[in-house]
């Protein structure tokens, strides 16, 4: 049976009609599933090139590169680790594609391992990631993760994530020797605590009481897509903010969401 199909140049295609039993033999087929998944793959992978072509031709990039290197000289550590959390779907959405991009540059620029983890990401997107050569968290940690110790700091980039991760991170850290060398990359802290009310903060002890030793410098949001790397602020915590504070300041009992709120996906 034959069927005409008029493509978008204008050209009229007939196509022989394939059984429903061909078909279904077709796509049964190893080496068909194989051919179409490394299509995929590459037209994912390509995707993301362009993205991070994208993200590196812009003046939103040359400013994080600014920001960020005042940001190290203050602390006087280099980036020895970028982690990411909650990137979302690469093989899907622009934003995940260009956040990707970002970090694809910030680990070449410093010469580090990229670690990501998001629960959503499926098969086709892990191997991207492999592809990458970035590094797969095993497990989900929640956002509760250490940084690099030894003279360097880890950039924690969490993108428009839930604040869970941002709090988690914080409580693990919650002590002078850990917190300063923790940068990171996540929605304002600032804004967080000024756009909600203070009912609905009571569980981010930390998001809160972080306001006495961090430090928040807001990249300007001047990529052309705005919905890429808005209402992003890097936040450091250097040593002379921590001086100011008292020893029951670093108490850090361990957070509890109430179920309504959280928007975190839980390990287990
Ligand atoms: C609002 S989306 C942000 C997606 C993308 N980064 C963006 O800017 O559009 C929040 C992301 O956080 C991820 N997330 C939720 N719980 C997480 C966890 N425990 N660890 C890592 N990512 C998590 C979700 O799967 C989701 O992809």
């Amino acid at each position: 049976m034959a069927n005409s199909i008029l493509d978008s140049d204008g050209f009229v295609t007939v196509a022989k009609k394939k059984s429903v039993k061909a078909k279904r033999l077709l796509n049964n087929c190893p080496l068909t599933t194989l051919v179409a998944e490394s299509v995929e793959l590459d037209t994912c992978l390509k995707s993301i090139l362009k993205a991070k072509r994208d993200v590196e031709s812009s003046s939103f990039y040359n400013s994080f590169i600014t920001v960020l290197a005042g940001v190290t000289k203050e602390l006087e550590k280099s980036l020895a680790e970028i982690v990411c959390f909650g990137l979302g779907r690469i093989s899907l959405c622009k934003a995940a594609q260009h956040q990707l991009g970002l970090l694809l540059l910030l680990g070449e620029q410093f010469q580090c391992p990229v670690e990501v983890f998001d629960p959503v990401f499926s098969s086709l997107e892990k191997n991207v990631i492999k592809e990458l050569k970035l590094k797969l968290s095993p497990t989900n940690c929640e956002g509760k993760k250490k940084p690099v110790l030894s003279g360097g700091c880890t950039l924690f980039v969490f993108p428009h994530c839930p604040k869970e991760l941002s709090n988690n991170l914080l409580y693990t850290n919650w002590n002078p020797r850990h917190i300063e060398h923790c940068i990171l990359y996540s929605n304002s802290f600032e804004k967080i605590r000024l756009d909600i009310p203070f009912r609905f903060l009571k569980s981010y002890h930390y998001l809160l009481q972080s306001q006495e030793i961090v430090e928040e410098v807001s990249v300007p949001n001047i990529f052309h897509f705005l919905d890429i790397f808005n209402d992003l602020s890097l936040h450091y915590f250097p040593s002379h903010l921590k001086c100011n504070v008292q020893s029951s300041f670093w108490e850090s009992p361990e957070p509890n969401y109430p179920a309504s709120e959280t928007e975190i996906v839980e390990s287990g």
